[in-house]
């Protein structure tokens, strides 16, 4: 006869935080929202901890490029979607590990015997006035010097003078070598009154400029999350089908972390993807599997050698595997079952794994219940497609600005890989649709007003780091009439607006 569970599913909506004691210690300035990527034994330190407990999720309308740089900017991570072509997504990674924050290739470029009415036509063109001239024009070749619009005065130097006549030569540059940290090149700029400074390697081959401006936008992202070079982190997608030529293709491109991209989790081909990968790489590729809801499935993806695991089916806001399959769980639920049964596997073998929540999340509060039930990270769709940096259009929907937003599962995004249960058989229906949601602008200002509110609570609950929030957090489930007087009631609201601005 089938098992039939006592108590019903429950989602975060179910659920409220009761306050604790708070010293005047807990105050958001002093709360760390660092939290392990992947796992670690007891007593040593996971090889990558997250600045703030947030991933993107792997969807082709979430995770492109401008979204990782975007999101490791903050401190979290993005993986870029692995439905599509191996050489496709490689190219994303290879790009994210290439852009240095502050460090920037040079993009207007002349060769010495050019003159004058060149630059201009380059200078209209790209729009910027420092100018390296480099032996072959080329943003790489060998610095002979800089032009910029100090050098020349318009109308009055012919439009035929050569470059060389105009550019302060080599010789008489600053300049630095390829390894200055951010931080030298600024002391230089400033020692020596620079707008930029060219960074050249061992041979005099220009590598980059560091322009003044840039580096007080680095300052401003305190949190971003690099590896051992200084180079942005990406994750990237993977599935159960093409990983042997996917995985080896990938970690070239310097992804840091892979995730087993699946609707379903607890599957004998997570287990082979997984066993193959460990036995390649060992310890040296990071990779999470899932998604699971209960116990059983946790387990399972850990001792195939998960480094972290993925919790959520059918929560999805774009997800519409319930309803086509029967089959999910409430997202509180089965997170507070896995973080139950992470924790008891910490207890016995001494490993910990972390578990992210995916899928779901609404209101930025269901961030801080997800925290609170167990999640050591989140990994968001919905959420992260309102934002500029999301790959996909901007669209005036009658009168309203929204972002395209659609499903892995979708007939748009043609993933069935994630879907796929194995055999030769195509699948011949979707769990995905294509939707819109309200765009929502830039992702810094957005995330940094969810991450304060994170904050907030936890002060709330007298916790200064995710951890000490799920050993002090107390959840109470709520009424349906609790839920009521929990939003604005009995009044008339001015702005309509702001339902969607949460
Ligand atoms: P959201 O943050 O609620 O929008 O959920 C995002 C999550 O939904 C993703 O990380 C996936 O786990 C899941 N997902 C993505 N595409 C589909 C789909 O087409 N059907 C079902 N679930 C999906």
């Amino acid at each position: 006869m089938a098992y039939l569970y006592e108590e019903p599913s429950r989602t975060f909506s179910e659920y409220l935080l009761i306050p604790g004691y708070s010293s005047t210690e807990c105050i958001p300035v002093n709360v760390s929202l660092k939290t392990p990527l992947v796992k670690f034994k007891k007593g040593e330190e996971p090889s990558i901890t997250l600045n703030i407990p947030m991933t993107s999720a792997i969807m082709q309308s979430v995770s492109g490029e401008a979204m990782a740089k975007a999101l490791s900017r903050e401190g979290g991570i993005s993986f870029i979607y692995g439905s599509q072509p191996i050489g496709s997504q490689c190219a994303m990674v290879s790009r994210v590990k290439a852009f240095k924050a502050g460090f920037v290739p040079s993009d207007s470029n002349l060769r010495s015997e050019d003159t004058l009415s060149d630059l201009i036509a380059l200078k209209k063109k790209k729009g910027h006035s420092t100018i390296a001239v480099t032996e072959d024009g080329t943003s790489s070749g060998k610095l002979l010097g800089v032009v910029s619009s100090r050098d020349w005065r318009p109308s009055r130097t012919p439009l035929d003078t050569p470059i060389y006549q105009l550019m302060t030569p080599f010789a008489n540059l600053v300049y630095a070598k390829e390894g200055i940290t951010l931080s030298e090149a600024n002391d230089s700029i400033w020692e020596h009154k620079l707008n930029s400074l060219p960074i050249v390697d061992e041979e005099n081959h220009l590598k980059y400029f560091v322009f003044r401006k840039d580096y007080d936008c680095h300052k401003d992202n305190p949190d971003e999350l690099l590896d051992e070079k200084k180079r942005y982190r990406v994750g990237a997608g993977i599935n159960t089908r093409d990983y042997k030529e996917r995985v080896p293709a990938l970690v070239a491109s310097g992804a840091d972390v892979l995730c087993i991209d699946s609707s379903e989790g607890y599957s004998e081909w997570q287990h082979l993807t997984l066993s193959w990968i460990k036995e390649q790489y060992g310890d040296q590729v990071k990779v999470g599997a899932g998604n699971v809801v209960d116990k059983e499935g946790f387990l399972f993806l850990a001792e195939s050698g998960a480094d972290f695991v993925k919790v959520g089916i059918g929560g999805g806001s774009i997800c519409i595997t319930r309803e086509t399959k029967g089959i999910g769980r409430g997202q509180a639920t089965a997170l507070l079952e896995v973080a139950k049964a992470r924790d008891e596997y910490f207890q016995e073998q001494g490993i910990y794994i972390p578990i992210c929540s995916d899928g779901g999340i609404v209101l930025d509060y269901h961030m801080t219940l997800a925290l609170a039930m167990g999640a050591d990270f989140l990994m968001l769709g919905r959420y992260f497609a309102r934002f500029d940096e999301s790959p996909t259009e901007k669209v005036n929907v009658k009168g309203s600005y929204m972002k395209e937003y659609w499903g892995e599962g979708s007939s748009r995004a043609r993933n069935w890989q994630r879907y796929d249960l194995g055999g030769d058989e195509t699948l011949s229906f979707v769990e995905g649709v294509d939707s819109y949601v309200p765009y929502a602008g830039p992702l810094k200002d957005n995330l940094q007003l969810s991450l304060s509110k994170i904050k907030s609570t936890m002060c709330n609950c007298g916790a200064l780091n995710i951890s000490e929030l799920q050993k002090k957090a107390r959840l109470t489930v709520v009424s349906s009439t609790s839920i009521i007087e929990g939003g604005a009631h009995d009044v008339l609201l001015k702005d309509s607006q702001d339902s969607l601005k949460k």
